[in-house]
């Protein structure tokens, strides 16, 4: 990492992000250029309607992705599969060995947006998981219970403490990713796990607290899942990512609906980041004073971990306060205008990423 005197310019290693939702179709195309055009590479989330669950559906995503990225864009779209209950491991292991799949998601079943093909027993699926194991290939989580019973704020550590612990003695040789953690908890179990356990964190979860989402109303740009935790949860999670260590590293979780969708009755969960995520964690990294770490924290601790080479292209950052466009406008297959909301929506952010073109 490169830095002039005054630290008015940042120089890092293109980073990656490794969690982001593309969608499809219209949305897709609207939004990915706003990940290639900042990131050389990225994990695709699976949750499409129906899931990627197959090779061929994978290897049909993967080719939309690439034929709605802007010219002249080098991006690689690193392909995820969904894990169900009666997924066949010979997907798995067939897809992992060709490099079709990069990874595997677990969601739970009913946790998050599209996820009700998820997993509804973590011990249903241990031969697939022991077949990850085998293969060295990743296991991606979405760290939440669903028991209505249980509070919202508390589903990620009750997870933990039932479900993920329990896997992870029982496949100590899983790589696991404890995806957008949330708490103080995670955060202390990820950093003092004996395990192969590392976890992404998100630019909004360093930014927000569960009074975002109740602001003078309810304002549903600032729902996404897990949610929002309190205070002292957030001030852990800006500790942990600007800590530099190599537990800890960038996945956005951009994850955009269309405004009408998050500001409906029963809103989506889901922040779209990807415009200014770059931008959002330069922020959290000024302020903690930590920008020393940031390249670790976005270009190196994730290629690590997936251990995949580190990128050679670079991109800048310079100081330059810039506002937030309030909305940005997609266009659907007929031509009808819909907003998506970017998450610092009309916010000020005193960094800026410098695009070539
Ligand atoms: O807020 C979220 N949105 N969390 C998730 O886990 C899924 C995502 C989505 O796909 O909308
Ligand atoms: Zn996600």
């Amino acid at each position: 990492m490169s830095s002039d005197m005054s630290l008015n310019k940042l120089t890092v290693r293109q980073p990656d992000d490794w969690h982001v939702h593309l969608r499809d179709h219209h949305v897709l195309h609207g939004v990915v250029g706003f990940t290639a055009k900042v990131f050389r590479r990225a994990i695709v989330m699976p949750n499409l309607d129906p899931p990627i669950t197959s090779l061929q559906a994978a290897i049909d995503y993967r080719e939309r992705i690439l034929s709605s990225l802007p010219d002249g864009v080098r991006f690689t779209p690193l392909m995820t599969a969904y894990l169900t209950d009666d997924l066949a491991t010979n997907v798995l292991e067939e897809g992992y060995k060709k490099g079709i799949f990069t990874a595997a998601k677990l969601y739970p079943a009913n946790s998050t947006t599209n996820s009700s093909e998820g997993v509804s027993d973590l011990k249903a699926i241990d031969t697939l998981l022991e077949t990850m194991e085998l293969l060295d290939m990743p296991l991606l989580v979405h760290g939440e219970v669903t028991e209505p019973q249980v509070d919202i704020f508390d589903r990620e550590e009750i997870f933990i403490d039932n479900h993920l612990y329990p896997m992870l003695l029982r496949h100590p040789g899983l790589r696991v990713v404890l995806e957008h953690i949330t708490t103080e908890q995670s955060v202390q179990f990820v950093e003092s796990s004996p395990f192969k356990l590392a976890a992404t964190i998100t630019p909004h979860h360093l930014h927000i607290n569960r009074n975002s989402m109740f602001n003078g109303g309810i304002r549903s740009d600032f729902y996404c899942l897990p949610v929002a935790k309190r205070e002292r949860h957030r001030l852990a999670l800006r500790k942990a990512a600007t800590s530099g260590k190599d537990c800890f590293f960038i996945g956005t979780d951009s994850a955009p609906h269309l405004r009408r969708d998050k500001e409906s009755s029963c809103g989506c969960a889901g922040i779209f980041n990807a415009p200014y995520a770059l931008e959002s964690y330069a922020e959290v990294f000024d302020q903690e004073g930590s920008l020393e770490h940031f390249e670790a924290f976005v270009s190196k601790n994730g290629p690590s971990f997936y251990k995949m080479p580190l990128n050679e292209s670079s991109i800048s950052l310079v100081r330059r306060s810039h506002v937030v466009p309030s909305t940005i406008d997609l266009s659907n297959a007929s031509g009808a205008l819909q907003q998506l909301v970017p998450f610092h929506a009309g916010e000020k952010l005193s960094w800026q990423v410098e695009h070539s073109s």
